[in-house]
């Protein structure tokens, strides 16, 4: 089949990747001329493992090329992917200007049937707007459809996640757009779940805000840890190996962020006000995360007294490990607001340091780890790389001038790190 990829961000890239590499035919389109300039010479413009080699090998069997021009992509091809960025607004609502634009564009080009499909992460709706906005433009309802088809990938194992789905969602509003989509799709022996547009859209939206309400509820069950002295991983462990509850999603730290869980639980929060239902227990997740971070910070005030002048080291800056992904990350926050208390920053990331740079000012920005925590006040532990939980902490302890480590994402051993000298505080241990 010939699938038109439109937005190469971390979800079309993902997406048009495996499917060329499940054999079809790929076209990925971005109005960003420098990132399509870079993946028409095979380099990935994001980490995510395994991506370029596998970018690389469809470019060399001639599966996969890259376009600016979504005209291109209409005309080349017979299912049309949107997967373009939808940010927050302001209060919070998605911003759905680019979904739109990208409509109109592929409205103004339709001269053959196609198949319109939003992957890119929208409220309950939108599916309904497109087909308006391009029926406005192009009268002939027979040249089109549109599906929604969320996707569910991981940033860090996306690729694994894509061609492994838990479920595939075909949210259809005829046979001829379920046809298509189950041919798609059928390579990977999914679980499919065929249903209407709206209820696919709500699919995606009501699972991340469950997920990072989820996270909410046991970051709030952890400072009840520290209030008593209690141990959140036990608690935890007792609470997830009961199948209703199950063991995900259950790790305390210094909150959830990301391009998707704030966003999508804003607007799903929005959606819901718009629609006249009160849904506070969202607001409330939203609420708990942000005040973790303060949480986090308090805690060190509370350990290592005045924060002014004093040198902290920060290991890990994307949001989470195996991404270069910063987006929201609860480590540039903190990083952020420990400045405003005129806090020195050292800080080293595997594969974030090029995107943090451009965001972050007067960081001192490390080699590797063990430059990083040279001659710092405290260490704080921000995102658990597996290269982080690996590191000579007794060799750390030496180079710090002060051996105090602040485990934001409950990675280490507090008995081990305690045992080499250092002063330990986790999230909820006590
Ligand atoms: N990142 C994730 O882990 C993830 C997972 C599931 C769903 N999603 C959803 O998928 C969508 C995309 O997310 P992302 O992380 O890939 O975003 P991204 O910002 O990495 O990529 C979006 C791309 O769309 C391009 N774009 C914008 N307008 C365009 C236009 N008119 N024509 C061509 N290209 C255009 C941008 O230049 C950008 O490269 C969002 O709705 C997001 O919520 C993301």
């Amino acid at each position: 089949m010939k699938i038109g990829i439109i937005g190469s961000g971390y979800v079309g890239l993902v997406t048009g990747a495996c499917f060329a590499h499940l054999g079809h035919q790929v076209l990925c389109v971005d109005n960003d001329v420098k990132k399509i300039e870079m993946l028409k010479r095979g380099k990935s413009p994001i980490y995510e493992p395994g991506l370029e080699s596998m970018l690389k090998e469809n470019i060399r069997r001639k599966r996969l090329s890259f376009a600016t021009k979504v005209d291109r992509a209409t005309r080349q091809c017979e299912i049309l992917f949107i997967c373009v960025n939808t940010p927050p607004k302001m209060n919070g609502e998605a911003d759905l200007s680019f979904v739109e634009n990208v409509s109109r564009e592929i409205a103004r080009n339709l001269k053959d049937y196609r198949l319109i499909v939003e992957k890119s992460t929208v409220p309950v709706q939108t599916g309904e707007w497109i087909h308006k906005t391009i029926k406005q433009i192009q009268a002939s309802e027979s040249l089109f459809d549109v599906a929604s088809n969320p996707e569910f990938l991981r940033e860090g194992s996306a690729i694994h996640d894509f061609l492994n789905p838990d479920r595939v969602i075909l949210g259809v509003s005829n046979a001829r757009a379920e046809k298509i989509l189950r041919k798609l799709y059928a390579p990977l022996k999914a679980n499919l779940v065929v249903t209407d547009l709206k209820s696919a859209e709500i699919i995606k939206h009501a699972s991340n805000s469950f997920l990072a309400t989820k996270i909410s509820f046991i970051n709030a069950v952890a400072r009840v840890c520290d209030a008593t002295g209690a141990d959140i991983n036990n608690v935890a462990l007792g609470m997830g190996l009961d199948p209703r509850i199950g063991p995900s999603f259950l790790n305390a730290g210094i909150g959830f962020g990301g391009f998707c869980f704030p966003k999508d639980l804003s607007a799903f929060l929005r959606m819901s006000e718009r629609l006249g239902v009160r849904f506070d227990m969202l607001k409330e997740a939203l609420t708990i995360n942000d005040e973790q971070k303060k949480y986090f910070i308090q805690k060190i005030e509370n350990t290592i007294w005045n924060l002014t002048d004093k040198t902290l080291a920060v290991l890990g800056l994307s949001f989470k490990p195996n991404t270069d992904d910063i987006r929201y990350a609860p480590a540039i926050d903190i990083i952020r607001e420990l400045q405003h208390e005129k806090v020195k920053i050292r800080a080293y990331d595997p594969e974030a340091m090029t995107r943090a740079k451009q965001e972050l000012r007067d960081v001192k920005f490390c080699r590797n780890a063990y430059e990083t925590v040279r001659n710092a006040d405290a260490l704080l532990l921000m995102t658990e790389w597996d290269e982080f939980v690996d590191l000579d902490y007794k060799r750390i302890k030496k180079l710090m001038r002060h051996p105090v480590l602040f485990d934001g994402r409950n990675a280490l051993n507090p008995a081990e790190m305690r045992k080499i000298g250092f002063k330990y505080c986790g999230i909820g241990r006590g």
